[in-house]
């Protein structure tokens, strides 16, 4: 191995980083950001190997240290490759590498998946998702929630734009490479601060580690006491996300920074769409190697909201928890009934004004401009006072809704601008219908300009409709098998992502919409964004109440526990398909909060079952020390490392295999 900051260390660093340059296809005049993986300390290689380049010294955005080990800086491409091959010198082994941050991983797991229902909560206490009726905290209440103060070991801090208190324990925000792409922040738009202007991580953290907060509901919807999973946990809040999308470079150096403050869990509802890259290429698999694998962190993740096709699933690394969504015994059911007597069952949070008994036409958005019903082609004299019919796809539903509101309130004299008394989902900003709730698919959603009449079963009193089964996986929850290792099943776990109630921001609407003037302190939305963080409060518990357990122990325990039946002792249902979900679908189940605590066994694993099961795959050194960081010293074919006859035998808590014919025989042992 060379030694830090020898002259060979630089040039095969330089070589690799412009090798790689090489392989970027961007316009040669436009700086990209590349995060460079380098097997010495990153600050003492970065400033002589950016030196070295040609032309103005490049600006480096962070230095990783602790989740991962190298730099990220802002390189323009050579013009040619000629160019550049002149100025790489003598090849050689170190460990590095250099790939250009993907133009914009977006905001990964989306809050509203695309094929989700609506919108009931659930408070977020996984299974037994009950809220009490409301009142107000009296003072000793509330200081029996505050939080004691955070441990010695603490170190982290508050942006001094945005003070700590006891639950909030740090805030910070990761910009740079935001920036380096789009130019800066626009203020006019969100904050450049730790402040939440969006919503999702308000919602998120406040379910991972929400204190009690009596008197929580969406209006009428979910009223009673939220709490997170782990009440009084203390929550650090690392803001990655801006308008137009996330970066690996700041997620990278949000993971850094955790690991630097303490975090005992790292709760990301963040990911690659799309297929997952290999771990490689995977920011948040080799922060979460760093973070998990090397300082002990628990590093939850969401599994996405690209279901129900198989192989969709993302974070799919081993050493990442990975999070799919079920539904919980609570919904929201808005029926509509048709001319001829049928019924759409349907779901929908609305608490304004009924629309007048007796029958409202119903029109087809294609007769009136716009079959997807886009804001400004809907024919207003066409769709006034009318329900009307929108083709599912293309914009979102909430532009869907605002279209025939915006269309409907034209020709009603003003008379629906703004919302009056009460509101809708976010889903709806106004009335809107969305055929089959629960995380359901649905081909067409039902738009009245006027509200439906609603009835909500989740209303104290209300028992037209018995509770639904639950919990159930959403048609929208990402999964198997796992594109990456599919003997590695994922997801690992499910959890409650479908109509959950958590805090919202007060700087945007429930339905992030600028032309909805709301502002709510909670909001009901769905995700597997929703479920991470519900299992990131449960291994936050597992810590405590376990303080010598691994981050694979933590997990291992969550999925040996998980339970596969529903509340009527039916396999859990895939709501994709209205039938028993299958493992791939549902991975070890759904967590067990209570279980988990003793599982009675630990399937546990150590680093270098982590490299042996990277070479299992074919890994390469190099490619082994992007994630490992062990740089030349890995050798998976050396007589003293730890071998696996495939990815299965890692001492994982399930397994998958593929058999090639009926006559295969495959055994693997776990401790
Ligand atoms: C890896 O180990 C094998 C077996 O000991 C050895 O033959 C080989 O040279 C080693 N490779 C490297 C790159 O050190």
């Amino acid at each position: 191995m060379s030694k830090p900051g020898s002259a060979t260390t630089i040039s095969s660093l330089l070589l690799f980083l412009l090798l790689l340059l090489l392989h970027a296809t961007a316009n040669t005049e436009t700086p990209s950001t590349y995060i460079v993986h380098v097997s010495q300390p990153a600050a003492r290689v970065s400033s002589s190997l950016l030196r070295s380049l040609p032309g103005p010294t490049p600006r480096v955005l962070y230095h990783y240290t602790l989740a991962a080990r190298g730099f990220s800086a802002a390189l323009t491409p050579p013009r040619s490759p000629s160019s550049a091959a002149a100025r790489t010198s003598s090849p050689s082994a170190a460990t590095a590498s250099a790939t250009p941050t993907p133009p914009t991983p977006p905001p990964s797991s989306s809050r509203t998946p695309p094929a989700s229902g609506p919108t009931p909560t659930s408070p977020p206490t996984s299974s037994s998702a009950s809220s009490t009726p409301a009142s107000t905290p009296s003072p000793r209440q509330l200081r029996r929630l505050r939080p004691p103060p955070p441990p010695p070991s603490w170190r982290g801090s508050c942006h001094p734009s945005f003070p700590c208190n006891r639950k909030i324990v740090g805030a910070k925000f990761f910009a740079a490479g935001y920036e380096a792409a789009h130019g800066p922040v626009d203020e006019s738009k969100e904050s450049r601060s730790p402040l939440d202007t969006e919503g999702h991580g308000t919602h998120t953290a406040s379910t991972a580690a929400g204190s009690e907060a009596p008197g929580a509901g969406f209006y009428s919807y979910a009223r009673g006491t939220a709490r997170g999973m782990a009440a009084r946990a203390r929550i650090a809040a690392y803001k990655i996300c801006w308008a137009s999308g996330c970066y690996d470079s700041d997620i990278l150096a949000a993971m850094d920074a955790a690991v630097a403050d303490g975090v005992d869990v790292i709760s990301l509802s963040v990911g690659a769409s799309g297929r997952p890259p290999p771990f490689h290429r995977d920011s948040i698999a080799i922060g979460a190697f760093g973070a998990a694998v090397r300082h002990g962190v628990v590093v939850s993740c969401s599994a996405g909201n690209s279901g129900p096709g198989a192989g969709t699933a993302v974070n799919v690394a081993p050493w990442i928890l990975t999070v799919g969504a079920s539904t919980v015994d609570r919904e929201f059911p808005a029926d509509v009934a048709l001319g001829d007597g049928s019924v759409l069952p349907g779901v929908l949070l609305y608490a304004g004004e009924p629309l007048p008994t007796g029958s409202v036409p119903l029109v087809s958005g294609s007769d009136c401009g716009s079959r997807l019903c886009i804001p400004g082609n809907l024919d207003s004299a066409k769709v006034a006072g009318k329900i009307v019919l929108c083709d599912r796809g293309s914009n979102a539903r909430v532009e869907k809704g605002s279209a025939v509101k915006l269309a409907g309130a034209r020709d009603d004299h003003g008379e629906h601008r703004g919302e009056r008394g009460g509101a809708p989902g976010r889903l709806a900003p106004h009335p809107g219908y969305h055929g089959r709730g629960e995380g359901g698919e649905q081909d067409q959603e039902l738009h009245p300009v006027r509200p439906l009449a609603v009835r909500e079963s989740d209303l104290p009193g209300d028992r037209h409709r018995p509770r639904p089964a639950a919990p159930k996986v959403a048609s929208f929850s990402s999964r198997g098998p796992n594109y990456r290792a599919p003997e590695i099943i994922k997801p690992d776990v499910i959890a409650p992502g479908v109509n959950i109630l958590a805090a919202w921001t007060g700087e945007s609407a429930p339905t992030d919409l600028e032309i909805d003037p709301r502002r709510v302190e909670f909001n009901i939305i769905s995700g597997t964004s929703m479920s991470c963080p519900h299992v990131s409060g449960l291994a936050a518990l597992l810590r405590k109440a376990r303080p010598g357990w691994s981050p694979a122990a933590i997990k291992s325990a969550l999925m040996t526990t998980a339970y596969n039946s529903d509340n009527s002792g039916r396999t859990i249902v895939d709501l994709a398909t209205g039938v028993e979900s299958t493992p791939f679908v549902r991975g070890s189940g759904h967590v067990d909060p209570n279980r988990a605590l003793d599982p009675g066994l630990v399937y546990d694993l150590q680093p270098d079952d982590y490299i042996a099961f990277l070479c299992s795959l074919g890994y390469g050194p190099q490619q082994i020390g992007v994630i490992a960081r062990d740089g030349v010293s890995v050798n998976c074919s050396s007589d003293t490392a730890k071998r696996l006859s495939s990815p299965g035998a890692l001492n994982y808590p399930s397994f998958g295999v593929t058999f090639s014919s009926d006559a295969d025989a495959v055994t693997y042992g776990r401790v």
